[in-house]
């Protein structure tokens, strides 16, 4: 179904043109002053010159044509010459109900589905989960969903960081702590032990022990790197222990995503393009893309074009290694065969920017994607603590992902009970609920480029642009429909009626946008334009209950009315929060 906006402009392009004017200055926008109309149009100051009339007088002309129009309750005309719109009430009531009938609310599914990878979370084995990581699932797993929700073929993919110098660390500290493990013994030709020979706890530990010693030891370092270019050369001991890490890491991983709702459709990682990368550099080499460049093999992307320095893409270092651009690249060789995507859309943290940029270049002048291929870097800003630094644990370390999960569902749980609406064991559930819609909205509600500030009292609180606020109000909703089927009412078959009071109106307008404003979240992948409508859709249902009385309207019908407007308006308000990723607690 055509959204309200696609509706009002065709009517406007019909009055300009009965008016004598070109229909290309009918562009109709949601009003800046909603004060004052819904809608307006400014193509009348646009046609001044080209009509050489003043552009109140071409607003006049194509006013007079818009009298008649059944979408409008009035059209009036202001200096200089902006067309002001009112939407009629029938009109709202009879759109409202045709975008209940639909199962999309009104968003019409792609024509032509693109296929897009998300590449998005890309934790590291083996290290922690940290907050860093947060913002990157919970960006990606939305822009995910909004893309999916238009009908585009959509695959999340988490980009496992498991082939660089990390893992040849875990390995040199392994041999050091147990040199007897038949995976350092080179003549060792039999089957390796099944069994990981560390938790992922100690894992946890090996890593940051083997970071730290290689910062001061030279000798232990040139070890870890010797060990990742043989691991990254097929060597067979350390090819099992890397199974082992990423088994027991990947574990770990499922689980603490799975708290976050995030999904991914494939779990691969650096170490799956390492198949590709013989021939990707050796096609980069004879087609004479590639030059050594002291040693390490690069490939040149710079254009005259730049103003700033973008260095070489590095393809090989100078020891055989690969890099990240390198497993970034052969990624994009593996992707190209396997999907033939027609956009790639990178959620990483902004200071990778210049990465990306010498990536998207290499791949496009090499021909590694088609020239078609869309490579979107979809970065997101630093998450900082109250005191505008990133985000620490009160010792000063850096904070862990389960323990910022764990500090807010506390407090979330504390106010719950304080709320005495559930009971102990149910109010656990209902905190993790709430806790991670605090957690996802404080995130999403910043535009995802700017950095933001942390603040567990902020997000939790139910008053405010917050999570809970939003989960409170459909709660409310929900209650007040059981409320009513309760008392004997049926949900079925009701109808939205036009409204009578100014605050049903501003709600039913508020909802009735629902399909305009995704376009534009789906356009601009930009989940922080569902947060700022579903704040004001939560504040305009709140002044509605306030303002009228609901459940005690004696009129049956106008009584169903409300109750058909309140269903719809909680159909779009939980399909708003799952594009987000997050849900709504029965109570709360
Ligand atoms: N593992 C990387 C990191 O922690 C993020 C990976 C992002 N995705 C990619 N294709 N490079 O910084």
């Amino acid at each position: 179904m055509k959204t309200l906006l696609e509706l009002i402009t065709i009517e406007m392009e019909e009055a300009f043109l009965k008016a004598g004017y070109s229909k290309e200055l009918a562009k109709v926008t949601l009003s800046n002053r909603p004060d004052l109309c819904e809608y307006q149009c400014n193509g009348a100051l646009a046609g001044a010159k080209t009509y050489k009339k003043a552009p109140f007088m071409i607003a006049e002309d194509v006013a007079a044509h818009l009298k008649e129009s059944v979408y409008f309750e009035s059209v009036d005309v202001v200096k200089p010459g902006f067309i002001n719109l009112k939407l009629s009430p029938d009109k709202a009531a009879a759109y409202l109900n045709e975008m209940a009938g639909e199962e999309k609310l009104g968003v019409e599914e792609a024509k032509e589905p693109k296929t897009i990878i998300i590449d998005y979370g890309g934790p590291n084995v083996a290290k922690p989960l940290h907050v860093g990581h947060l913002r990157s699932a919970i960006i990606g797993e939305s822009v995910k969903r909004i893309a999916r929700y238009k009908g585009n073929r959509v695959i999340g993919d988490i980009h496992l960081g498991d082939w660089g110098y990390q893992m040849g660390l875990i390995i040199t500290e392994l041999q050091k702590r147990q040199p007897d493990l038949p995976y350092f013994d080179e003549a060792y030709e039999g089957e390796y032990p099944e069994e990981a020979p560390f938790t992922i706890g100690e894992l946890e530990e090996i890593y940051p022990t083997a970071s730290a010693y290689a910062k001061e030891n030279e000798e232990y370092r040139e070890k870890a790197l010797h060990a990742t270019y043989l691991l990254q050369n097929g060597y067979r001991g350390y090819r099992a222990i890397w199974n082992h890490i990423m088994n027991v890491s990947v574990a770990d991983l499922k689980k603490n995503y799975e708290k976050l709702n995030v999904e991914f459709d494939l779990w691969k990682g650096e170490a799956d393009a390492q198949k590709y990368i013989p021939d990707m550099v050796q096609m980069l080499k004879d087609r004479g893309f590639a030059r050594y460049d002291a040693g390490a093999l690069v490939v040149d992307v710079q254009e005259e074009t730049d103003n700033k320095e973008v260095p070489p893409c590095m393809i090989l270092k100078s020891d055989g290694a690969a890099l990240y651009d390198t497993t970034d690249l052969a990624t994009l060789v593996e992707r190209e065969e396997d999907y033939r995507p027609d956009e790639v859309i990178y959620v990483v943290d902004k200071r990778q920017e210049m990465h990306f940029t010498q990536v998207f270049r290499c791949a496009k002048k090499t021909g590694i994607v088609r020239p078609e291929t869309e490579l979107k870097f979809l970065g997101f800003g630093t998450m900082n603590g109250k005191d505008g630094k990133p985000f620490k644990t009160r010792e000063g370390g850096v904070m862990r992902l389960e323990n910022l999960i764990r500090e807010i569902n506390e407090e979330m749980y504390k106010k719950i009970m304080d709320n005495r609406t559930v009971e102990e064991g149910e109010a656990e559930r209902t905190a993790q609920t709430v806790g991670l819609a605090a957690i996802k909205y404080g995130d999403l509600s910043n535009q995802a480029s700017k950095d933001y500030i942390f603040d567990v009292d902020r997000f939790t609180s139910f008053e405010g642009n917050t999570g809970p606020y939003i989960l409170y109000t459909i709660v409310r909703i929900k209650s007040i429909l059981n409320k009513y089927q309760e008392s004997g009412g049926s949900l079925e078959g009701l109808q939205i009626r036009p409204a009578e009071n100014e605050y049903e109106k501003a709600l039913m307008l508020r909802v009735l946008k629902f399909n305009d404003v995704f376009e534009t979240v789906c356009e601009e992948a930009a989940p922080h334009k569902i947060c700022a409508y579903l704040y004001e859709a939560a504040n305009e249902f709140n002044k509605f209950y306030h303002e009228t009385k609901i459940l005690s309207e004696e009129d049956e019908e106008k009584k169903a009315g409300y109750i058909a407007l309140l269903l719809l308006t909680r159909r779009v308000l939980e399909t708003c929060i799952d594009l987000l990723g997050f849900e709504a607690p029965e109570r709360m």
